[in-house]
């Protein structure tokens, strides 16, 4: 048995669980049935899983990416329940050394689920362990050291590789080539957003009306993971001043004391562009000094912040860097200045 804790099986403790994956985990959509949107992936995920139950093979390896909270854990579980395998739970920064890899594939059981979060983390020495375990189902290993080492090639249970990552990025080609699927999660639509909110609240025992759904779905960044945590939040507030029912006016309520507005942006997106339009004069201007000036963590703008900054279109990238565009102006209500070389959008 493997003795590090990095690795997790799928078992919910909720003595050891922080209250937030708790949460998490309450919500999760334990079937594909029940996992709202990304219709495309489900119906391509619903052939490789059929084909996998039906042959009794190993599924191949899949790679999900894209921005934080869409589903991309929650999908890698439901594969494993469907397919009727074990899911093992690690991430890349977890795997430090090669021989911890090695003892994770080697306790695997055959067609098991290896998941690996934050795939894009995982270093140089590890990744190559998996190249030749992803193709061949094979580990080499070096035993012993100096002149007397030797390498040799151990076989080990067939298994599929489930890697997540919100920056694809930052993997290789000849690591993102061994997946034979890759899916894309997009930002949901509204509409697919107030049945999760829906689903959420029936599991959490919380009244809401329609248009109730429809507000806190409108501020929801499209994330799911946001429209769940949204909810939770407005249903202590609808408990302190309205009995517990959650409508239109109370989600608003709400929402705005959160300081939400009405493009779901907080307080940190809304320093971002200030900091953006302020300090920099709209742009452009490269990520490192946004990081600076808002004192947050370039990473963390990179992955969670600006992902939906572009897709709302209040930024844009330029080979320059970012720039701040009209609507960005418009939504912070300041005046659009041009400054000397730059062409506005
Ligand atoms: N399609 C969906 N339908 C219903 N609920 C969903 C869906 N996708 C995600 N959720 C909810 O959102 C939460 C976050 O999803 P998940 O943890 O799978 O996101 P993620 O893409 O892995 O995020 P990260 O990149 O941060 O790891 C889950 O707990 C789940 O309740
Ligand atoms: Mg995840």
């Amino acid at each position: 048995m493997i003795e590090t804790n990095e690795i997790e099986t799928d078992i919910i403790n909720p003595v050891s669980m922080p209250d937030e994956s708790l949460f998490e985990a309450t919500l999760r959509p334990q079937k594909l049935a029940e996992y709202v949107g990304q219709e495309k992936i489900k119906e391509n995920l619903k052939i490789l899983i059929d084909a996998a139950r039906g042959r009794k093979e190993t599924l191949e390896h899949i790679l999900f990416y894209g921005p934080p909270g869409l589903g991309k854990t929650t999908l890698a579980h439901i594969i494993g329940r469907e397919v009727g395998v074990n899911v093992k739970v690690t991430s890349g920064p977890a795997i430090e050394k090669a021989g911890d890899l090695a003892s994770i594939l080697t306790n695997l059981a055959e067609n098991d689920i290896l998941f690996i979060d934050e795939i894009h983390r995982l270093n140089k020495t590890v990744e190559e362990i998996l190249y030749p375990a992803m193709e061949d189902y094979c580990l080499d290993i070096v035993l012993g050291k100096g002149a007397g080492a030797k390498a040799v090639r151990l076989d080990m249970p067939k298994f599929t590789l489930i890697g997540a990552t919100t920056r694809i990025g930052l993997l290789t080609g000849p690591f993102r080539d061994r997946f034979g699927m890759t899916y894309r999660l997009d930002y949901y639509e509204e509409p697919e957003i107030e049945r999760i909110i829906g689903r959420a609240a029936k599991i959490l025992n919380i009244g809401i009306d329609d248009p109730g759904k429809k507000e806190i779905a409108k501020r929801s960044r499209r994330t799911p993971r946001i429209a769940n945590r949204l909810l939770k939040r407005v249903r202590d507030f609808a408990q302190v001043k309205a009995a517990g029912k959650i409508t239109e006016d109370i989600a608003h309520q709400a929402l705005s004391m959160m300081e939400v507005d009405e493009l779901g942006l907080d307080q940190n997106d809304r320093r971002i562009l200030e900091a953006l339009i302020e300090k920099f004069g709209g742009g452009p201007t490269g990520i490192s000094s946004i990081a600076a000036a808002t004192s947050e963590d370039q990473g963390t703008i990179e992955d969670i912040y600006e992902p939906y900054l572009l897709r709302l279109g209040l930024i844009e990238r330029t080979p320059k860097g970012r720039v701040a565009t009209p609507a960005a102006y418009d939504h912070l209500k300041k005046p659009v200045k041009k400054p000397a070389g730059q062409t506005l959008l």
